[in-house]
């Protein structure tokens, strides 16, 4: 990921420089070059600053040649500063070019210090690869980028930035987590590499197999079973408010670090997909790692169900029943409906824990959930008005897209067993709905809860505006604008 710098003023011999342009403004740039060369060049991309819209050229000043980047930045709301500085880094990354100056002097007007941070925030999340176990990659495709440079920022920079790296460091820990193959990754090392957070002021307690035992959860440990990987519930306390809300909101995450379906085991075409089915501890752990960074004043909770779902010799069977920790049978019908099962008891433990009001869990919960929204829309199932109108806000407002599907007994009664409280696979219709009844079986009353199916989400085949293709670090950015609009009053 590059790296973000301030200047007071254009370094000399600066030979990549780049300029914000908003709808129609280019007016109201003064352009460098020889008269009309740059607004001719514009006119000819059929330029007009929309936002992440670019026009790359190269001038001649005073015998030195350099490189010049319009950026379009649209209506410079946050959501287009930031497409503009993710087209710039999109643009530059792996283009030779090792520094862009944001020459930001040149504007009649200066954008407002948060606007800066997001168009930052933009470059580098776009900026961001997991090139680790790339050794032999051309020169030419390696990423040449290393910094960008503001030059003449607003002042309040230095808060407004510090808010956003700490967003940015989130969303980029989650997306490697969600990157790293599962041999690297098992809940063991997911949890290693969370242990940082502790430097940020997060307090990290773990419990093995042992003391999971001991607290009877029966339905992860089920899942686990069949795996030489021990399983780990991970959870992670920030309190900004030091001690002053005595109740945390929670955070719960879906952390199967390898998903082969177990004994009901997968079809091996795309299999290695299953790598990401810790996608929703992943976006937990960011988070966390976020609004710690920031100092958000608010108390929160993550916990993640970290197993890894394998059909060794003592993996669990179709037809076993297990005892979840709320002391709720389950019959396993299937053990590739393997997340409910995970997330059932350390929902149960969480609530027990901590009595929280609000309960969110994230997870790559079913396959049914992409063939509903495809991969635009997480779904959001929720037994609450107020707190799924909140979550779908703040996931607009930061372009982690919620869409809200009914809950209801009618779907509940599907997932009845003739033999046990519950079996864990409802019919194939509706099988992201039934997969929500099943958790909401173990939502303590008077709990608000909901639940993000994130399955479409947290991998993406093709680049979109603020990542490459691979992982997407969705719903780090939603949980931390959903904590700052509702819980740092
Ligand atoms: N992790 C999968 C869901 C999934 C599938 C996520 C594809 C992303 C892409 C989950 O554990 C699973 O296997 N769900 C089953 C449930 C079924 C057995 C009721 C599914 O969706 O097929
Ligand atoms: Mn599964
Ligand atoms: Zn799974």
């Amino acid at each position: 990921m590059i790296s973000l710098r301030f200047s007071a003023t254009l370094p000399q011999g600066a030979d990549c420089l780049a300029i914000p342009v908003a709808k129609d403004g280019l007016a109201l740039v003064t352009l460098p070059g020889a008269p009309g060369l740059v607004q001719a060049a514009a006119k000819a991309a059929r330029f007009d600053g929309a936002a992440g819209s670019v026009v790359d050229l190269h001038l001649a000043e005073a015998g030195q040649v350099f490189r010049l980047v319009l950026v379009g930045t649209g209506t410079e709301r946050a959501d287009d500063m930031e497409k503009a500085g993710a087209a710039l880094s999109a643009r530059l990354l792996t283009s030779g070019e090792t520094a862009v100056h944001l020459d930001l002097t040149r504007l009649a007007q200066r954008p407002s210090a948060h606007q800066v941070a997001r168009l930052a925030a933009g470059a580098l999340l776009r900026s961001w690869r997991h090139d680790v176990y790339r050794t032999r990659l051309a020169e030419a495709k390696k990423p040449s980028l290393a910094d960008l440079v503001v030059v003449g920022a607003p002042e309040g920079i230095e808060a407004a930035w510090a808010e956003q790296a700490a967003i940015v460091e989130g969303v980029a820990l989650t997306r490697t987590l969600v990157a790293e193959p599962a041999n690297i990754l098992y809940p063991e090392s997911f949890v290693a590499r969370c242990q940082k957070l502790k430097d940020l002021g997060v307090e990290i307690e773990v419990l093995g197999e042992a003391e999971m035992r001991a607290a009877g959860m029966g339905a992860l440990l089920g899942v686990a079973q069949g795996s030489i990987r021990e399983p780990k519930l991970l959870v992670m306390r920030w309190d900004g408010t030091k001690g002053a809300v005595e109740k945390p909101v929670v955070f719960v995450g879906k952390g199967v670090t390898f998903d082969t379906g177990g004994i009901s085991l997968k079809p091996p075409g795309g299999m290695e997909d299953m790598k990401w089915d810790m996608g929703g501890a992943g976006a937990v752990a960011g988070a966390m790692m976020a609004l710690a960074g920031r100092k958000a004043k608010a108390h929160v909770v993550g916990i993640c169900g970290l197993v890894e779902n394998m059909p060794d010799g003592g993996a669990q069977r179709p037809g076993d029943v297990v005892t979840s920790m709320s002391g709720q049978t389950i019959e396993v019908i299937n053990t590739d409906a393997e997340g409910r099962l995970v997330l059932c008891d350390a929902m149960t433990w969480v609530q027990k824990r901590f009595k929280p009001e609000i309960m969110v869990d994230l997870a790559t919960l079913t396959g049914a959930m992409i063939i509903s929204l495809g991969h635009e829309y997480g779904g959001l199932f929720s037994n609450n008005d107020d707190l799924a109108a909140q979550l779908t806000a703040a996931g607009k407002s930061v372009g982690d897209n919620l869409w809200r599907f009914p809950i209801g007994p009618a779907y509940d009664k599907l997932i009845d067993s003739p033999i046990a409280d519950m079996k864990n696979v409802g019919p194939r219709e509706g099988g992201s709905i039934t997969a929500a009844q099943f958790l909401q079986r173990f939502v303590d009353e008077g709990v608000k809860w909901a639940h993000l199916d994130i399955a479409g989400m947290v991998w993406a085949a093709k680049p979109g505006t603020l990542w490459d293709k691979g992982a997407t670090g969705f719903g780090v950015r939603l949980l931390d604008r959903f904590v700052a609009d509702n819980f740092e009053g």
